[in-house]
């Protein structure tokens, strides 16, 4: 670290550097520490169900197409290619539903997770904005309102909140951590809500291609939305469907006032998703091969998981979408995440989502086959 400037006190360089980062939650991964030690200590080794990282391998010919763009010297744009722009549009179209998308009402963004936690800021909100999520959420909903220095408010039904002050409303379906799916009415009855009182839509729909007992609905539906993008933006990620955590490949579709807004913030930023990403998701996104195939993979695993978590005396609830079981002993959640490491399994405890997950933990199924029968054999 350079030395303080000549009558500068180091403490006040100091907390100028902390004040923005003491406006965050402590990083709930470092507490679940100890209980990974504990389950690393199995004989058998650990089989890791927390954090829900893909372990699958990328699909060739996503891996081609990146590979086939190594040679990239120039700098990328952060609207993206042409092709790119193309592939959401139409990946949005055949898959979501959505009518007569242009370039103009998508934009890549580096992962989904920092669109998340930069959103609010992105959007000039800030003291005296309300940013609203589900009760039980992925914590960088409220990372996001709090970098931006807004005021944080979690809704059980976003059409019972006061929407004075109220900006950005998430939506997250399939829901992490519970698995939960909204419907195609109740999407729609919140859309309507949320444009009658100017509060802007952001639908997390990174789950989407994964429902198992529900078929999750996109907010850009033309039965959903009416054919218009006014007020409503769907956020896309590739890390699940087609393995690509590593990539940081993501879209942002919906609203092109708004898009347009992040696109001029974002290219002063300099946010851009790099050359060979960009090609590898125009790949990925023009495939559904490997979208079926990783689906039935996981699609066995979740049984396999499920059948011997109930076996061992939990209980499931929603969990028809998504990654996760979202299970309880009816105990406080840390008491099952330290059952759960003494027997070598590790999970994510239920209050990391929300006071309301206190009694739950979420049980991953991105784990490979021989780690999940592992489980499975633990828990027999
Ligand atoms: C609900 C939700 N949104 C966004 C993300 C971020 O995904 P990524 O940054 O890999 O696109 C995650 C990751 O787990 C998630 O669960």
């Amino acid at each position: 670290m350079p030395a303080a400037p000549e009558g500068r006190r180091t403490h006040e360089k100091v907390s100028t550097v902390s004040a923005v980062s003491s406006r965050l939650p402590v990083f709930p991964w470092d507490k679940l520490e100890p209980y990974k030690k504990t389950a690393a200590a199995h004989p058998d080794g650990i089989v890791d169900l927390s954090v829900g990282t893909p372990v699958d391998p990328v699909p060739e010919l996503i891996r081609r197409a990146l590979v086939d763009a190594a040679d990239s010297p120039g700098y990328p744009t952060v609207w993206g290619t042409a092709a790119l722009r193309d592939a959401v549009t139409g990946w949005c179209e055949r898959r979501l539903g959505a009518r007569g998308l242009a370039h103009t009402n998508v934009l890549p963004v580096v992962g989904s997770k920092e669109l998340v936690a930069w959103l609010p800021t992105q959007l000039g909100l800030g003291p005296g904005d309300k940013v609203a999520y589900p009760r039980l959420a992925y914590p960088t909903y409220e990372v996001g309102a709090r970098l931006a220095g807004a005021e944080p408010l979690v809704y059980d039904d976003p059409t019972e909140l006061d929407p004075a002050g109220l900006r950005l409303l998430w939506l997250n379906s399939p829901s992490n951590p519970t698995g939960r799916v909204l419907g195609k009415d109740e999407l729609t009855r919140i859309v309507a809500w949320a444009r009658e009182h100017g509060v802007l839509v952001f639908s997390d729909e990174c789950y989407l291609e994964l429902g198992w007992e529900a078929e999750p609905v996109s907010v850009l539906r033309e039965d959903v939305c009416g054919g218009s993008y006014e007020g409503v933006v769907a956020v896309h990620s590739l890390s699940k469907r087609s393995n690509l955590a590593g990539y940081r490949a993501a879209f942002v579709a919906g609203d092109q006032d708004v898009l347009g807004e992040l696109l001029r913030i974002r290219k002063h930023g300099g946010m851009m998703t790099p050359a060979p990403v960009q090609a590898a998701t125009v790949a990925a996104l023009g495939d559904d091969a490997h979208v079926r195939e990783q689906r039935e993979r996981y699609a066995r695993r979740r049984d396999a998981l499920r059948t011997a978590l109930v076996g061992h005396g939990f209980r499931i609830e929603h969990s028809e979408a998504s990654l996760y079981l979202w299970a309880t002993r009816d105990e406080p959640c840390w008491d099952t995440v330290g059952h759960l490491a003494d027997l070598g399994v590790l999970v994510a405890p239920g209050d990391f989502y929300g006071a309301a997950g206190e009694r739950f933990v979420r049980v991953a199924f991105t784990a490979t086959d021989e780690r999940v029968e592992a489980a499975v054999k633990r828990l027999g």
